[in-house]
């Protein structure tokens, strides 16, 4: 077994670790890297405008803070960085699409992810959506602010009427680490949960079965070739009449131009939406002007917690790294072989 030790220019070995952070990092994760390194911490997401880094920046970063460890979440690794002497790389995302990985196998630098780290998160943000769909929160909200409590001759009682959540049918599209994390807390409230994910063995509903069961479509796949625009009009047609969509995964997953007839058809009730492509919608796109529909930009894994779990998979990984061992969590175990 390759043991991974500290490198110094000339090839020897240094006392100890430096280890430059330039994602948030938190919790029991930073205790233990902070016994296995000096640490220098400079999240970007403590940085107003937006600070993101390439190769080269977060080289410079490096060379002045003479890191030997890197761990990042949004900066970019590739190029100048990965011909510097690292013993790994940390990349606090469960696809750690912003490092070449190709690059840091052939320089023989290990590469660690953190799967699943927001998955409790997605799960949380899943459960408000359909909440906030159902019962009309945001609406309800917007009218008491707006001093419209009694409109139109209506009181809100009128208005706000919603089936309840408890003994209706949850579908979910893919049963992965975030649509395992909403299953289990649908089901603590009330609800009876089906699934398709043809990778998961206790997925045993087929896609148009689960269309047509389900009183709530919850997306939660990953984006592949496969799943792109995998709900588009002929599933839309497929939901019950009053079906509620939300989908806290990402926005390719659905048409969103037949997502927009199905509501504007009256047969979806509501929609609930964290994600839109290119990160952003146009204030005069129809979604927006839909009562029933709940829009948030992309907050599903914002939390602490988030970041504690991220903090805790990335240094234990390292902490299995250099004594040795081989974390699961590594993306090229192939660098340890030979
Ligand atoms: N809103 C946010 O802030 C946020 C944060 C994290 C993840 N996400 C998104 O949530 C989704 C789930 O993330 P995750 O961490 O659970 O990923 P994951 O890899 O754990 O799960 C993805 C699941 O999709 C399944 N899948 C693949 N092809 C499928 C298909 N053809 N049909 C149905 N299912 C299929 C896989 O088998 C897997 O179980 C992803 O799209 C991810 O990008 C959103």
């Amino acid at each position: 077994m390759c043991r991974v030790r500290a490198k110094i220019d000339g090839g020897g070995e240094r006392a100890r670790h430096r280890a430059l952070v330039t994602a948030p990092f938190r919790g029991e994760g930073l205790t233990t890297l902070e016994g296995l390194a000096d640490v220098v911490l400079d999240p970007w997401i403590d940085h107003t405008p937006l600070r993101l880094l390439d190769g080269e920046k977060l080289a410079a970063m490096v060379q002045e803070v003479d890191a030997d460890l890197l761990i990042v979440e949004s900066d970019f690794v590739s190029g100048p960085v990965l011909d510097l002497p690292l013993v790994a790389i940390g990349s606090c995302r469960g696809d750690p699409n912003n490092v070449d990985i190709a690059a840091a196998t052939e320089r023989r630098i290990p590469v660690l992810r953190a799967p699943g780290r927001n998955a409790d998160a997605v799960a949380e943000i899943t459960v408000a959506l359909l909440y906030a769909v159902n019962r009309g929160l945001v609406q309800a909200d917007r009218d008491v602010r707006a001093g419209e409590v009694y409109r139109d001759g209506t009181i809100p009682y009128q208005r706000f009427r919603a089936w309840e959540l408890n003994g209706r049918t949850a579908g979910l599209v893919g049963l992965g680490a975030v649509g395992r994390a909403v299953k289990w807390r649908l089901e603590g409230l009330g609800m009876h949960v089906v699934a398709f994910d043809p990778y998961a063995p206790d997925a045993t509903y087929s896609l148009d079965e689960l269309l047509s069961e389900a009183d709530v479509v919850s997306l939660h796949a990953a984006v592949t070739p496969e799943t792109a625009g995998l709900i588009g009009t002929d599933q839309f047609a497929r939901m019950k009449d009053g079906a509620i969509f939300i989908n806290s995964a990402r926005a390719q997953l659905h048409d969103t131009d037949a997502l927009v007839d199905a509501l504007r058809s009256g047969r979806l009730a509501g929609a609930g939406l964290d994600h839109f492509v290119g990160e952003n919608l146009r204030v005069d796109h129809p979604l927006c002007a839909m009562q029933n529909v709940v829009l948030t930009p992309h907050i599903g894994g914002a939390t602490y917690d988030t970041e504690a779990n991220h903090s805790r998979l990335i240094a234990d990984g390292i902490a299995t790294l250099l004594a040795g061992g081989r974390p699961d969590n590594l993306v090229n175990p192939e660098v340890l072989d030979g």
